[in-house]
Formats: structure tokens, sequence, C-alpha cells
């Protein structure tokens, strides 16, 4: 395994794999690798000839009251787990070298990034949509992978992919959770032992709505209200919101109609984690 950190070098060997037809796959990640992610680069292995995983801290998608400096990192063990599920290729590039001085361009997806998490953290998915596709200039990938476990992100590249046709197949991977269910997330290392303990309210919560949903339930305010009753007795959960989406619009629904996406955010101290469930069309068992 290699690790590039010259965009210009990156872009030059992805053109000669484009040029030999190498299938190449990019995982993209902000490192501190854990499960989720390297579930991403499993799923790249088993399709693509090059498995690319980029590693960086994208500095564009943070607010300035949010944790960018103090984001864990650690590239060293990251390089040892992207190693053990046969990822080729990292790509580690500089802050500067990805946004140097005079730096002036942005890609916006509008609509889809005004709801959900777009609402608390403005700007937060300009930033996303502009350092992928970056990326997916600098690499050169036929497929990216992401994870369902941010949900939005992943409709909103997919949106973004379609909109500027970028020549890349968008691939969803299922959220990696622990087997009490807290979804895994590098910012869990800021959990205290029974912050842990009371955020698998999330999931138990949302596969809660999933079985009203299957036993008929079909108004949104009445799930909601379910999942805002499960989490409130835990007294160290803060919800920022509970919404239920369309799940390609990102718009909220009143009625479970089309595929919809439960999703939430929930603060544990200074912890904001989130999580999200999939309510297919025809639900009901
Ligand atoms: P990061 O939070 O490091 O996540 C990288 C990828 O791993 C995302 O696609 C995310 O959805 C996926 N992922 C994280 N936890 C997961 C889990 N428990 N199960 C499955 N997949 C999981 O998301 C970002 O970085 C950045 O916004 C990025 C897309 C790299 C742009 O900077």
């Amino acid at each position: 395994m290699e690790i590039i950190s010259s965009c210009e070098k990156m872009q030059e060997l992805a053109k000669t794999w484009q040029k030999e037809g190498f299938v190449v796959g990019l995982v993209p990640t902000m490192g501190y690798l854990h499960e989720g992610h390297l579930s991403l680069a499993q799923a790249a292995r088993k399709k693509c000839d090059i498995v690319v995983m980029s590693i960086f801290v994208n500095p564009t998608q943070f607010g300035p009251n949010e944790d960018f400096a103090v984001y864990p990192r650690d590239l060293a063990h990251d390089t040892k787990l992207a190693q053990s599920v046969g990822v080729d290729y990292i790509f580690h590039p500089q802050a500067e070298d990805m946004y140097p001085e005079h730096y002036s361009t942005y890609v916006q997806v509008e609509g889809l990034t005004e709801t959900l998490c777009g609402k608390a953290r403005p700007g937060h998915f300009r930033g996303v949509t502009t350092v992928v596709s970056k990326l997916f200039h600098l690499v050169l990938p036929q497929m990216a992978f992401f994870g369902q476990k941010d949900g939005q992100q992943v409709a909103v590249v997919e949106r973004m992919v379609k909109d500027l046709n970028f020549p890349v197949t968008i691939v969803r991977v299922p959220i990696q959770r622990q087997s009490d269910g807290l979804a895994l997330s590098s910012r869990n290392i800021y959990l205290s032992e029974e912050e842990k303990k009371q955020a698998t309210v999330l999931s138990r919560s949302l596969r809660m709505a999933l079985k009203a949903a299957q036993n008929g339930e079909k108004n949104a305010a009445a799930l909601k209200e379910l999942i805002y009753q499960e989490i409130s007795r835990q007294d160290l959960a803060k919800i920022e919101y509970v919404e239920i989406v369309d799940a390609v619009t990102m718009q909220p629904v009143t009625e479970l109609k089309e595929q919809v996406m439960i999703a939430l955010a929930v603060r544990f101290g200074k912890t904001r984690l989130i999580d999200n469930i999939m309510i297919p069309q025809n639900c009901e068992d």
C-alpha cells in the first residue's frame, strides 16, 4: 500500500489508471478509522481493481464553533487498518494543497441541504460537496462508497452526481453498529461511559418507530412523538432534531408514502450523534 499526499501526483496516477482501463473505487473519509469505514473499503475491494481511500479532515465542512481542531487523527493506525482490508492507496492531502491561497470555488446543492443536519450546520454540506467534487477530479473513480450512517450526506452526493453529470456510481453501504446498537462513529470516543450507555437509545427508538410503522402507523407526527418520548427518558440526551423525510428530496413528510428516512441528531454533553433508519414504502408485515 502506498500513501500519496500530493494532489498533482494523485491525479497523474489516476490518469494512468484511466488509460489502462482499471475500475477505480474511492472511499472518502476523514480518518480515525473504525469498522464502519472499513466496511466501505471492503465493499470497494469486492467491486474494484484499485481501491483508494482518502483521509482528509476537511476544514470547509466544519463550522467556526465545531470540532475541526480537535477532530481525532491517527494516520499510523489508519494505515494499518486500511492495509488490513486491502486498500491499495491512501490519499492524504494537506489542507494547503487542497485549498491554496485565493481558493474561491464551492459546490452547493440546494434544497436537500436545508433540512436536518443542514439546518443545524449551515455551510456543512457546501464543504462536503466541494471536497467530494475535488476528490472525484483527483482520483477519477468509477465508483465511490458512502455510508448510510450519514443518510443526508449520501443523498446530497447522489443529487450532485446526477445534476453535474459526474461519471461516478455512488454505492451506499449499510450502517455498522456495536452489538448494543450504537452506530460506529469517530466521535464516539468523546462519550463518557454513562453517555455511551444512554446513547443506545438512538437506535432503540428508531427500531421502535420502524416496528410501529410495520404495525400500520402512517402518521409522521405520531412516529416522531414515539421517538421523542423514548429519548427523553435519558437525562443526558438533548434532542436537536427528529425528522421523517422523503428519502430522495430530504423534505419532511406528514404521512408515510414513498420510501422515507427517519433521521435524528442528539447531543450528549459536547458530543453530537446522528442516526437514521430507512422505512420502505410497503413496510407493513
Ligand atoms: P467520515 O465521517 O470519516 O465518514 C466517512 C464515510 O464513512 C462516510 O461515507 C460515512 O457515512 C461512513 N461511515 C461512518 N460511520 C459509519 C458506520 N457506522 N457505518 C457505515 N458507514 C459509516 O463523512 C465524512 O467522513 C466526510 O463528510 C467526507 C465524505 C469524507 C467528506 O469530507
